[in-house]
This record gives structure tokens, sequence and C-alpha cells, in this order.
């Protein structure tokens, strides 16, 4: 996720940009950069760092002009530094690019142009877009761009200016969000509308695969045939807060909302059309991985309840053992570590002190460390052998919610991964499994589009002293994560319990009213849970059960409320199980009128011991 701005008009671009850039700060602040036209030339100025790094250096150098591009990033290919920040020239620096989203063949495209004598600079994905713009440009910046558009594949929007085209400004989206700002005697494209927003308020929104070609008068939208496509203005009554949220009340609901893109994200530059999986960020061979015979994941909060279901799911699919640590506990206990070991630390900012140390602690020892982490150069990634990044883009608040669900993804793609190279698994069998995590995305949505239903059981039961969680299998993680969620933001009590473990103490706390929500998604435990939540029941509990469709009936028996999630492989539950949990976590909190973004004594990133 990053952040776009450009402007076409009269003003002085640079403080138009510079504003717009701030109301995006909240999609990607490691690096920024503006790309004028100015003096009959492209200037790019563009620093790593918070955005006011740059702000500070064109303040004291102004760079004049009318035109121009701004960019705000969240890396996803090649660490934050000044010569990966955007925007990206080409060549012959003719041509200027903003870009958010994903180029997923950029290697291809990127080792086909160097063919062509073509030099690159930066390690970016984006890079590759203004080099082709530039190779098909005979002076119609349209044509040119509708052909490198068609080379690439991915989910994309970009903003691009031109050298020889002082009167232009184009925008274009596939799959991420542009919105065109109309203005008098001036156009602007943005990612956002809170970029726009202090100076219009009417916008059009682009399709996928539209283009938006802007001079200071005249706007033209452009579908994927060329053909110029009418569109009605939409006028924006939002203020500017709500705006950044997305119109959401909170980040925390706008970032579960995004979760069936955040799985997209990470998931499907990944896999391909046969299913295959191509991890190419692992730089280990086969056999290297084959040696390993033992992982440990380490991990804190969260991100340790995304390596408890990547444990099972590894397991399950590669048969190598697997143990999960808390990093705070790992790195005191002197650790059975060495040169067969693959250390694999799990974390969303990639900056935990107790999750660095623990993984220092392991190389240290001879341990292989791969990171599952959701910030590019963050310290962890720079200090592990391997990383895979999650594409959950920026995470704000403090609970986590689309970080936890890509690192399961993340985690179940490196156990498929290993199962092939293992032969614990049939190419067939892994194929299937990507097929099914391909329909992830949908089948989260699928919940989301019924949150109200959540919301009425979080309007009736916020007044809880405590709440109880029960599940058996992959499904008592899933209940961790879920209790996590509702003591963080809710501040009520809350705890987790192997469903079976029940009856040796905690079922003493039940009384007529207490609220036990029961997971039981797994078919070869359900029996099991039905029992559980029977005893639960006759203890006075009111029970929320959460289940596949394809069992809700038989649990209305056993519960007094039902929620279903859509039918799935066991072990991809957890995935579509969390989310009604991090619903009723968070309209319980609104309930209680809690500060559900930043909530009391947490940070989200504990750099400290
Ligand atoms: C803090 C955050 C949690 C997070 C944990 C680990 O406690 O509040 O949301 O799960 O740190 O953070 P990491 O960035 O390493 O995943």
């Amino acid at each position: 996720m990053c952040g776009i701005v450009g402007y076409i008009g009269e003003k002085q671009t640079v403080p138009i940009l510079m504003e717009g850039l701030e109301k995006l700060e909240y999609r990607g602040y490691d690096s920024a950069g503006v790309a004028i036209y100015s003096q009959e030339d492209l200037v790019v100025k563009k620093f790593k760092g918070r955005l006011s790094v740059l702000a500070d250096y064109l303040e004291e150098n102004p760079l004049p002009g009318v035109l121009g591009i701004g960019h705000t990033r969240w890396a996803t290919h090649g660490e934050p530094n000044d010569i990966n920040a955007h925007p990206h020239t080409s060549y012959h620096g003719k041509i200027a690019v903003v870009h958010n989203g994903i180029v997923e063949n950029y290697m291809k495209l990127k080792n086909w142009l160097k063919g062509k004598g073509i030099e690159f600079k930066s390690e970016t994905d984006t890079e590759v877009i203004a080099q082709l713009i530039e190779y098909y440009y005979e002076g119609n910046l349209v044509e040119a761009l509708q052909k490198a558009i068609q080379k690439m594949e991915g989910a994309y929007a970009i903003g691009v200016i031109c050298k020889d085209q002082p009167d232009t400004l184009i925008g274009y989206r596939k799959d991420n969000p542009l919105v065109v700002g109309i203005g008098k005697g001036e156009n602007f494209i943005a990612s956002d509308i809170p970029a726009l927003l202090k100076h219009t308020r009417d916008v059009y929104f682009l399709e996928d695969g539209e283009m938006a070609v802007l001079t200071r008068d005249h706007i033209t939208i452009l579908n994927d045939l060329g053909e110029e496509m009418n569109r009605d203005p939409f006028h924006v009554t939002w203020d500017i807060e709500s705006a950044e949220k997305g119109g959401y009340q909170h980040f925390m609901l706008k970032e579960i909302n995004e979760q069936p893109k955040a799985v997209r994200d990470t998931l499907f530059p990944r896999v391909d059309k046969e299913n295959r999986i191509k991890l190419d960020e692992l730089r280990l061979t086969g056999e290297e991985l084959n040696q390993f015979n033992k992982i440990i994941i380490i991990a804190c909060g969260t991100a340790m309840h995304a390596g408890l279901v990547g444990k099972y799911a590894i397991e399950k699919f590669a048969r190598i053992p697997v143990e999960v640590e808390i990093a705070s506990e790992f790195r005191y206990k002197d650790p059975f570590v060495d040169k067969k070991t693959l250390l694999i630390a799990v974390s969303q900012s990639g900056e935990t002190a107790d999750t660095l140390a623990a993984l220092r602690e392991a190389k240290g020892k001879g341990a292989h460390v791969l990171t599952v982490t959701n910030v590019v150069g963050s310290r962890i990634s720079r200090e592990a052998h391997d990383v895979f990044y999650t594409w959950a883009g920026p995470e704000i608040a403090v609970a986590s919610t689309k970080a936890y669900i890509t690192q399961i993804i993340a985690l179940n793609l490196i156990g498929l991964y290993l199962a092939e190279l293992k032969g614990t698994m049939t190419r067939a069998e892994v194929a299937d499994k990507v097929a099914e995590l391909k329909n992830l995305p949908d089948k989260i949505q699928a919940i989301l589009d019924h949150q109200e239903n959540i919301q009425a059981i979080a309007n009736k039961q916020f007044n809880q002293q405590s709440v109880f969680f029960i599940g058996r299998g992959i499904d008592d993680y899933t209940s961790k994560e879920g209790s996590l969620k509702l003591k963080e933001i809710s501040y009520i009590h809350s705890e987790a319990i192997a469903a079976g473990e029940l009856k040796h103490g905690t079922i003493a706390l039940l009384e007529k009213g207490t609220l036990v929500i029961a997971l039981a998604t797994q078919d070869q435990l359900y029996d099991k849970m039905l029992s559980n939540m029977k005893e639960v029941k006759a203890r006075g509990a009111f029970v929320v059960a959460i289940t596949k469709e394809k069992s809700r009936e038989e649990v209305e028996e056993s519960a007094d409320v039902v929620l279903s999630i859509p039918d799935t492989d066991n072990v991809f539950t957890p995935v579509l199980a969390v989310v009604p949990l991090q619903l009723f976590a968070y309209y319980t909190a609104v309930a209680r009128g809690a500060d559900i973004d930043k909530p009391k004594n947490l940070a989200k990133s504990v750099t400290v011991e």
C-alpha cells in the first residue's frame, strides 16, 4: 500500500502535493518523493524516512512548477532508501511514475528490458513501469501507457507525467484505488479522497482497467479498449477525519474489512495459474531446505498466535516437528538450536525487541533464520537470512488483524512448499490446497457482509465481567487470538481454554449468563465440541458457537447463538473463524466506548524488552 497524488493546474504544485501526501501518510511512511515539471525538465526529489524529511528539503529548496506527482511509500520490492523511493524515472528521464501495488511479472519485464540495453537504478517493480512506458513512447503518452499495461500483470494504480507533455497528467487503475479530483482550471488524481478534500469535493471514481487523462481544464476517462467513458461525478460529503479511515469509524474496522485484499496481495503473487507455489524470496535450495530436522517459530502477541496456527499447518503438510516459542521466553532458556534448525521469526513490525533478541540467539547457535514480516527494511528483516514479506499494507490500529491473517497465509505457503520438496504431499495435493487458499478472500468477504449479526451479539453482551473462549485442535489457537483481541480493546477479562481442559479447573468460574464462545470448525473434533458446549450450558453459560455452514443446524441444539463461516479445508478455518472474533471484540469495545485504535497501556511496536 502506498499513497499517490497528482496535480495539473495553475497553482504551485509542491504545496498541493505535500498537503495531499500528509493526508495519505496512513497508507505508507517509509519514504516519500515528488516529480515536478519544472523549467522544461522533470525534477525528482525523494528521500527515505517520514514525509517531513522531504518537506524540510523542499522548504529550503523550492521547486517551482504547475504539474507534478507525489508519493508516500510502504515498501514491497526493495528496502526503503532514497533510490527505491518514488517517483521513478525512465532511462532517458522522459517519464516519471508513482505507483501503488505490485507488478507481479516485473522481474521478467526487467530482464527483457535489460536485454535491450536499458539500465536500471532501483530494485523496485515501479521502475519497470517507467522504463516500459519510455520504451513504447513515440510521441503519444496514452498509447505508450496502453502498450505498457498490456505487458504488466498484478494489481496497481499509477500516476504518470512526461517531459514532452507539460499539459498532461495520467492516472490508471487496476485492482487498486485511484480517484480523480475535479477542479476549476486544475485537476487532481489521488489514491484516496482525503488528499483532495481541501481543493474539491467532486470526484470521479475510476473502474478497474480505466485510464484518466487530465489537462488543466479537461478530464477524459478511457476504458481498456481506449473508448471514452461518460461518468457522473460523485460529491463527497464526509469530513476529512472519517475520509482518512475510508468512511470507517476506526482504523481497526477498516483493517478488518481490508482482509480479503490483504490475503489476495500476499497470496496471488506467489502462486501461479496452475496453483504452483513460487517462493522466489527463499534463497535456500531444495537440498538445503530438506536438511532441516526441526522448525522453531518465535514471536510475540498476535504474531505468536499466527505461529501456533502455522505450526499446525506445517506439521500436517510437511511432517517436520515445529515448536512455537514466545520470544521473551526462548531467549533465556538455552534452547536446543543447531545448523539443522530452521527458525521462523514472525513479526508484523519487524522491530519487536524480544523477537529480535531471540532471532540473534538462534542465529548465534547456527540456525538458519527466515522471517515473516510486514515491514520492508525493518530490523528483523535486515538480520534474517531470508524474508517472506506479508503484503498487508500498513497496519495502524494497535490490535493486529490483517497482519495476523496474512501471517497465517505465509506460514501455510511455507508449509505446502516444504511438503512438495520433501515429498510428503504430491504436486496435485499441494495444488488442491492452493486452489482453496485462493477461495479464502471471497469467503472472508462473505463473513464481513453479515457483520451486523455479530454487532447485535456484542450489543447484548458488552457488560460481561469475563468471557471464555473454548476450542480443540487448531480452534484452540484461534480462540487464543479471539480472547487476546477482546481483552486488548474492550478491557474485559477473557481466557481461552482448550475445551477438553475446561473440566480441570476453569469450569468452576462459570455462572448463570457467563459468555462462552465455542469454536467447532474441526470435523474430526466436532462431536467432542458439542459435548463441551452442553457441559458449559448445563452450568448456565450463554454459548455463542462458531462453526462451518454445513454444521449450523446441528450446532443450534447445543448453543444459544450460532455464527457460521463458509465451509473450507480444516487447516484453513483459522483464516475465517478469526473474523467473527475480531468483529465481536471490535463491536464490544465500541459498545463500551473504549479507545479502539489506541488501547490503554499498549503500543503498536514494542521495541523495549
Ligand atoms: C504488540 C502489539 C501486538 C503485536 C505484538 C507483536 O504487543 O500490540 O499487536 O502482536 O506487539 O508485534 P510484532 O510487530 O512483532 O508482530
